[in-house]
């Protein structure tokens, strides 16, 4: 499905199917001439609704053929982000939940790295986003010395059962408590020479970690949440959405609650660059068999894997709410992880 993105005259975002029905040019690679979405090739205009208005080569006023038609796409605009639903016909579902991570009156600015295709199926990418076990492997660079162990986790779910959220918590030598973890705030700066370290972390304005959670939500978002004992609290996110049976978008981002601090933003988002990098090579690595439609996830499952199971009973259960069909997501194990 390609899909031309543009704002109306009014400043309205739109998404209409791309391929002109004229000779099936890509309105993509057109340009917008007052609102309307012009073909490269003819010339013909089309409004928000989908609609040809205008046919340069035809006199002005003269008849426009009725199908001369664009598909359309609901589209919402919310918190910057633009959601589109992907099929013409109703039902069209809710809007997104809102994100605080990217709620202006707790985060005053945010930004997103350049977007990424991942090579996997959506599940590989949230799964990866998810598994803690694999920092110490593959982001040598942006989380060197990363301990080898995940440590514990307490998982809640969501009130509206449509997320949860999973929280560092210390262990005792009864075992995983309820209590946050504590850890020091440096991981950020581990991209950075050792020599400069020093000299960048007066600036960052980070302190002792009192509070460090992942979470998922079925809109596709992931997010680590870190809260400092200062107050300040960081939002590492990443909107995923996949584009093929076989590849995800990554929109991954930063936020970052209280004050403008340049020093720390330049940091993170560094760090981030380079630890979005290191997963996409590390996906790469999968064999065809674990991304295609046959057989997605390994039958073998560590203890490390606990926290990608409750995304696995989120997402096979929505799937199964919407009685569609989409075989590679679900992948042959999914049943497994919900029984
Ligand atoms: S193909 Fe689009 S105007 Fe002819
Ligand atoms: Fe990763």
């Amino acid at each position: 499905m390609r899909v031309a993105l543009f704002r109306d005259g009014d400043g309205r975002a739109r998404a209409t199917g791309s391929i002109c029905p004229h000779r099936g040019a890509d309105l993509a690679q057109g340009r917008l001439v007052a609102g309307r979405v012009q073909c490269p090739f003819h010339g013909l205009e089309f409004d928000g609704t989908g609609r040809c208005v205008r046919v340069p080569s035809q006199p002005p006023g003269a008849p426009i053929a009725t199908g001369l038609q664009l598909p359309t796409y609901p589209i919402v605009e919310q918190q910057g982000l633009l959601w589109i639903w992907p099929d013409p016909s109703p039902p069209v579902p809710s809007s997104p939940a809102s994100f605080r991570g990217l709620d202006a009156s707790v985060v005053p600015r945010h930004y997103f790295v350049r977007p990424r295709t991942y090579g996997g199926s959506y599940l590989n990418v949230v799964e990866n986003a998810l598994d803690g076990a694999h920092l110490a492997f593959v982001h040598t660079r942006s989380v060197p010395g990363a301990p080898e162990s995940t440590g514990s986790w307490h998982i809640s779910m969501a009130p509206d059962g449509r997320g949860f959220e999973a929280l560092a918590v210390a262990d005792s030598e009864q075992g995983s408590t309820d209590r946050p973890l504590e850890m020091p705030s440096r991981a950020y700066l581990g991209f950075a020479p050792r020599l400069v370290r020093p000299l960048i972390e007066p600036f960052l304005g980070l302190d002792v970690v009192v509070r460090y959670t992942f979470s998922y939500d079925l809109s596709g978002r992931v997010c680590f949440h870190t809260t400092y004992r200062n107050g300040c609290e960081d939002f590492l996110f990443a909107f995923l959405t996949p584009s093929e049976a076989e590849k995800t978008l990554v929109f991954a981002g930063h936020s970052r609650a209280r004050g403008a601090n340049p020093v720390a933003d330049w940091a993170i988002r560094s760090f981030m660059e380079i630890l979005v990098e290191e997963d996409g090579v590390a996906l790469d690595k999968l064999s065809q068999e674990a991304r295609g439609p046959a057989g997605l996830m390994p039958p073998a499952v560590i203890p490390a894997d606990r926290t990608s199971l409750p995304f696995r009973r989120l997402y096979g259960r929505a799937l199964r709410a919407e009685e569609k069909s989409v075989p590679w997501a679900l992948g042959r194990s999914t049943g497994e992880a919900d029984s």
